[in-house]
């Protein structure tokens, strides 16, 4: 993030905006289950939203600066791990839920924003949740926040496609101001039984 998206996502603004909007919308109606992953806490602001749902959480962040300061000011229960989204350091099958808010469009190309999705995929449980917001992109503040950072945004009307190719089943898309949530399932492996 460069300094002034850092200011933003630091700010009570936003963490305002967060536990009163955003997550309240990101996440309606989604069952998030016992072990919670969030990719992409940035500063925070989206897990201590999360914390306080109970359960296990986990947290995924690339920059060791914010890393540092998550564990020093989520409480201890919270796992925070230093690791890439593409690359993740958990097994396969371990949690009920993957979540990420407002993070997709940060990662550099598309191909490794679907390593990403293929991750989430790896690590959740069979019939365990993916889901999510993310920016449309397209507002002016929002690109002038981007200057010389990460910006490649992803197309609500394509991601349903990506989320299928990435192994997940009834992928849900929806716009809503200058953001869309999204929300798919692992799907429980077919049991066939054979006969005679
Ligand atoms: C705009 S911030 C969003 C932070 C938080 N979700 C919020 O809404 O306040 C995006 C975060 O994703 C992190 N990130 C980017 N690429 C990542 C990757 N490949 N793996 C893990 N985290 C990543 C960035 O370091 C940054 O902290």
């Amino acid at each position: 993030m460069n300094r002034a998206h850092a200011l933003i996502c630091s700010s009570g603004w936003w963490a305002r905006t967060v536990e009163r909007e955003l997550l309240p919308w990101g996440l309606a109606g989604v069952e998030l289950g016992d072990d919670v992953l969030e990719i992409g806490p940035g500063f925070g602001a989206t897990t201590r939203v999360l914390t306080r749902r109970g359960g296990r959480l986990s947290v995924l962040e690339l920059e060791p600066g914010y890393c540092e300061q998550l564990r020093r000011l989520l409480p201890e229960s919270v796992n925070v791990e230093r690791g890439d989204a593409t690359q993740m350091p958990f097994a396969d099958g371990r949690f009920s839920a993957v979540v990420c808010f407002t993070m997709l469009h940060h990662l550099p190309s598309p191909e490794l924003q679907d390593r990403l999705l293929a991750e989430a995929a790896r690590v959740l449980r069979d019939g365990g949740v993916f889901a999510g917001t993310d920016s449309l992109g397209t507002g002016r503040v929002f690109r002038l926040l981007h200057i010389r950072d990460t910006l490649v945004p992803v197309s609500p009307d394509g991601l349903p496609e990506r989320l299928e190719g990435a192994g997940f089943a009834d992928p849900r898309v929806q716009r809503g101001g200058r953001s869309f949530r999204f929300r798919a399932r692992k799907p429980a492996p077919c049991v066939s039984f054979a006969s005679g």
